[in-house]
Formats: structure tokens, C-alpha cells, sequence
């Protein structure tokens, strides 16, 4: 009698992304169900075990092997400075991470100062500004940094943009187009290559068109 195989273990990130990823997975014949206030479940299928982790901890625990695939934004992954093995780009969640400033203000160019900017995307930024060979002081916030230029903390921002709603509401454009961000299945690179089948398997899950 063949042993069952244990299910995979994945993490899935709290916020924006959660309703979309568990719906794609849903559509698939994976239906998970957190309980209330329950950050683990086992899939309808039995194929995955799910984590909800919030974003910026969700490279931690694939780096460690924790859980063995995660699925996340580009922007969480790059900005996590660790490799992954990528597996699939997923058809939702696209995004853009851009430099924006007050309505008018000129993109950011060579002035002999360093050009100070706020963002949560500290080493994509820093990146950034290095390929345009631009000097830059990057001031780090965690959250609401459409305030920033408004409070006369840093000029220009550098934040996701989606609708550019939370721009606009804010007297806020964009000067500068940094980075597309799309939303990957990854995988730790060990992990996949002791579940090579099973996660191939899921693989093709994912990819399938359902209507
Ligand atoms: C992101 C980003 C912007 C907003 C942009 O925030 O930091 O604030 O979305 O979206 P829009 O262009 O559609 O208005 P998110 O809601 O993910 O929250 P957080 O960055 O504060 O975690």
C-alpha cells in the first residue's frame, strides 16, 4: 500500500494579496479555510499546508525552509536581499513601484546634492539610484509614506503604485517608473529540489486556465 505524501508546505501573505491567492488556489480544487484567527490550514485537497505570514516575513520563512514555497510580490522578494527559486509569475497583483512627488515637481536629476527620498523599499531604491548614477539619502518609513513630502520629511517618495488613488488623494504623481512588480510562486531552492515532483505537480495546478 502506497504511503500518502505529505501535503507541501506553503506561505501565503496576509493583506492585498491573501483573497486573490486563496481564490486562485480555490479555483483549483485547493480550497483553504483559515478558521477564525487560525494562521495554518491543510487544503481541501490535501496537496498543501498554508501559512498566512505578513509580507515582509514571508522571505524569512521559504529562506528557512519553513515553509518550502511562499508566494509574493517581486517587490518583498528583491527587497529581501535572498534567493529564491522561481517557479511561476501568478496572473494577478501586478504593480509598479515608482517615484513619486508633489504635482509639478521634476523627476530626480543630478543637482550636486543627494536627492532624500522615503520609502519602505529601501534596497530597490538605493538600486535604483545607483544605475542612474544619482546620489540619494533614503529616509526609511514602514507605512503612510504618501505623508512624507506633504510634512516636509523627504521631496520625493517611492511607494507600489496600483491605481495611483492613494497618490492623487495625496497631491501626489509619478515622476518615475523604478520597477514592475509582479507576483511570484517561489520556492526555497533545497525544498524543491527534495519535492521536485510533488511541486512541479502543483505547478501545473496553478497554471491551469479555469473559468
Ligand atoms: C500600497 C502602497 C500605496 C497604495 C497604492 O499600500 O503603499 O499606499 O497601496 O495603491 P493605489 O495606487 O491603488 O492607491 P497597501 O495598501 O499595500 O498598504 P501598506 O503599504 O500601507 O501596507
Amino acid at each position: 500500500m502506497s504511503r500518502k505524501q505529505a501535503p507541501l508546505t506553503i506561505a501565503i501573505p496576509k493583506g492585498r494579496l491573501l483573497n486573490s491567492v486563496t481564490e486562485h488556489m480555490r479555483a483549483r480544487g485547493m480550497n483553504i479555510e483559515f478558521g477564525s484567527r487560525e494562521l495554518s490550514a491543510i487544503d481541501s485537497s490535501g496537496r498543501l499546508e498554508a501559512y498566512i505570514v505578513k509580507n515582509h516575513d514571508l522571505p524569512t520563512y521559504v529562506h528557512h525552509g519553513i515553509a518550502g514555497l511562499g508566494i509574493a510580490g517581486d517587490d518583498t522578494l528583491r527587497e529581501s536581499g535572498l534567493s529564491f527559486t522561481q517557479l511561476l509569475t501568478l496572473p494577478f497583483g501586478a504593480t509598479r513601484l515608482c517615484i513619486a512627488a508633489p504635482e509639478g515637481t521634476p523627476p530626480p536629476r543630478h543637482s550636486g546634492q543627494p536627492i532624500t527620498v522615503a520609502t519602505s523599499y529601501v534596497r530597490m531604491t538605493r538600486e535604483w539610484f545607483n544605475r542612474q548614477h544619482l546620489p540619494v539619502k533614503i529616509i526609511r518609513l514602514n507605512g503612510s509614506v504618501e505623508l512624507a513630502p506633504a510634512l516636509g520629511l523627504a521631496p520625493y517618495i517611492a511607494d507600489l503604485v496600483e491605481t495611483g488613488s492613494t497618490l492623487k488623494a495625496n497631491g501626489l504623481e509619478v515622476v518615475a517608473e523604478m520597477s514592475r512588480i509582479e507576483v511570484k510562486l517561489v520556492a526555497n531552492p533545497a525544498y524543491f529540489k527534495l519535492h521536485y515532483r510533488q511541486t512541479g505537480k502543483l505547478v501545473d495546478i496553478m497554471k491551469e486556465d479555469v473559468k
